[in-house]
């Protein structure tokens, strides 16, 4: 198995992740349902996301965090979304690749996972009607 070296690459990554995130049943709701995510626009913004980690491309402009902020006040990003979120990553690159970039694409999506979480703890959640408990299959 060889090593993430082109955007294709990138891409082809992405559409695994996401065509399996998409049809999750921890984490797929968000995307669906809460986001209604229109995955044809969302694709070459995520692979240039990680053509700039991983291949120096410089094509990301940045500002990651805040639809994560948005979705955040639709429905609480938990712990065990990010978990989920992390777990179909890793599968997905080591399914795909393997090489010093494939471990950057596992070891930096765990640090920019766990520093949005930490940041979504600051973000305010609008305060629901009292009593009223939200639940989400
Ligand atoms: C090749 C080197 C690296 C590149 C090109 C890179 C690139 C990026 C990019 C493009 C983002 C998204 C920023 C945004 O959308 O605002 C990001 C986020 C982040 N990176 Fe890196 N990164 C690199 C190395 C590292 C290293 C070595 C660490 C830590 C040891 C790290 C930790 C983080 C964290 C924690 C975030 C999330 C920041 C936040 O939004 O709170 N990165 N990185
Ligand atoms: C519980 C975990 C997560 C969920 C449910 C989630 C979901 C989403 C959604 C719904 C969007 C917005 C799409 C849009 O409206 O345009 C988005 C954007 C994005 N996500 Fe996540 N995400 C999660 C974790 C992460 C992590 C850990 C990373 C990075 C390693 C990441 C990277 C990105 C990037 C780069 C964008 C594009 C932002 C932009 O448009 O520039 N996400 N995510």
């Amino acid at each position: 198995m060889r090593d993430i070296e082109t955007r294709a690459d990138c891409e082809r990554l992405v559409r695994l992740f996401y065509g399996r995130a998409l049809e999750d049943p921890v984490i797929g709701f968000l995307f669906t349902d809460v986001a209604r995510l229109d995955l044809e626009a969302h694709v070459p913004r995520i692979t240039s996301f990680w053509e700039t980690i991983l291949l120096g491309a410089q094509s990301y402009g940045g500002g990651a965090f805040r639809p994560h902020a948005a979705l955040h006040m639709k429905a609480p990003l938990r712990r065990a979304h990010f978990e989920q979120w992390l777990r179909l990553w890793v599968t997905a690159v080591d399914e795909l690749f393997a090489g010093e970039r494939a471990e950057l694409a596992k070891a930096h999506a765990r640090r920019v996972a766990a520093a949005f979480h930490a940041r979504l703890a600051s973000v305010e959640r609008p305060a629901g009607p009292p009593g009223l408990t939200i639940t989400q299959h």
